[in-house]
């Protein structure tokens, strides 16, 4: 029986669909989605999103946070974050799928220049666009983990020619392996398509900018998919604009839900999704909560561990 409350934390959540996940799955365990003053003390486990600065110091019993994405930044973010609680995030199979799913669709879409076939039919005009054969397209994808390297595989199936980069090397079978701050450069510089599936740390915000799509070769496109601040958009829409960028997709912005005054939705060569990318499936995350609960309980320690020294 698990000893101590779990708090459901994010307010603007539908939090029902969740906690009765977890509730079919540990009808002992008590669930709270309300912050009680008076029962701080009570929380051990508690699900966190984009928490408010210092309201997670405030349980003076916890034993972990539950991330309910696979990026921590916002959590990690947090300088009063009590150091000796565990942070553990999502590494879940449904959530690695959705991504790949995403990936493969966005390169094949600019490999295979859907948006021109698009608005050729718009004119009603029958023209042939040529494409390069998947072998002769570069795909680099800039963050090589769990999501990276689930993606390179996908594509790699479909004959591209990928390569990875990552802080340490990374050995994947017919996929070459760039690492650390050296290697970015001759890394982009043979990246027709760059995706980005980075965590967002101090060392890679902003890591998409005027000097980076510099280094990529002439018509490239871009995908980010990590954290909107990987992007310096303004940097974004003048690569595109002189013509060095061919397109964009993005799924993530400096500010969510991007404004409605902003100039990437009407922009020509950027397509646009409403960060979904990969959604954590509630059903998979509980999951992995009463696992991690259970293995507490045996004095085991959480598994998909975040380091707070690398912020990811
Ligand atoms: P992960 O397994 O931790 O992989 C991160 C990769 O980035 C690792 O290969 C790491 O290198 C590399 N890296 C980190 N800092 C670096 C640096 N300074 N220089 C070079 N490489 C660096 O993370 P993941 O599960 O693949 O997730 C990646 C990110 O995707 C998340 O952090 C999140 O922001 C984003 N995401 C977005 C969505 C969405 O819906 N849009 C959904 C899920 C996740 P090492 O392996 O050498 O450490
Ligand atoms: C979503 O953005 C996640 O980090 O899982």
């Amino acid at each position: 029986m698990p000893q101590g409350a779990l708090l459901f934390q994010p307010t603007d959540y539908p939090h029902q669909i969740w906690t009765d996940h977890l509730r079919r799955l540990m009808p002992d365990l008590d669930i709270r989605t309300e912050d009680d003053e008076t029962r701080k003390g009570d929380i051990a486990y508690c699900v966190a999103w984009k928490p408010k600065p210092g309201s997670l110091r405030s349980f003076a019993n916890l034993k972990v946070v539950f991330s309910m994405g696979a990026g921590v930044d916002a959590i990690v973010a947090d300088a009063t974050f009590p150091a000796h609680v565990p942070l553990s995030r999502v590494v879940d199979d449904t959530l690695t799928q959705a991504m790949t799913e995403y990936v493969v669709l966005h390169v094949l879409a600019w490999h295979r220049r859907q948006r021109d076939l698009d608005n050729l039919q718009k004119l009603k005009k029958w023209r042939l666009i040529a494409a390069p054969r998947a072998e002769q397209v570069r795909v680099g994808i800039l963050g090589f983990g769990v999501l990276g390297q689930a993606a390179a595989l996908a594509l790699k199936a479909l004959n591209y020619n990928i390569a990875g980069w990552s802080a340490s090397p990374k050995q994947v079978a017919g996929v070459e392996s760039f690492a650390g701050a050296d290697a970015l450069q001759p890394f982009l510089s043979r990246s027709d398509i760059l995706v980005c599936l980075l965590p967002l740390t101090p060392a890679t915000r902003g890591i998409l900018n005027t000097h980076t799509f510099a280094q990529l070769p002439n018509g490239a496109c871009v995908i980010n998919c990590a954290r909107g601040g990987h992007l310096i958009e303004s940097d974004l829409i003048a690569a595109l604009d002189s013509g060095h960028l061919r397109g964009a997709t993005l799924d993530v912005f400096q500010v969510e839900p991007l404004p409605e005054t902003s100039p990437l939705w009407s922009h020509p060569k950027i397509t646009i999704t409403p960060h979904a990318a990969a959604i954590t499936d509630p059903a998979a995350f509980m999951r992995h909560v009463a696992n991690t609960i259970r293995r507490m309980d045996q004095n085991l320690r959480p598994e998909n561990l975040v380091d707070f020294a690398r912020g990811y």
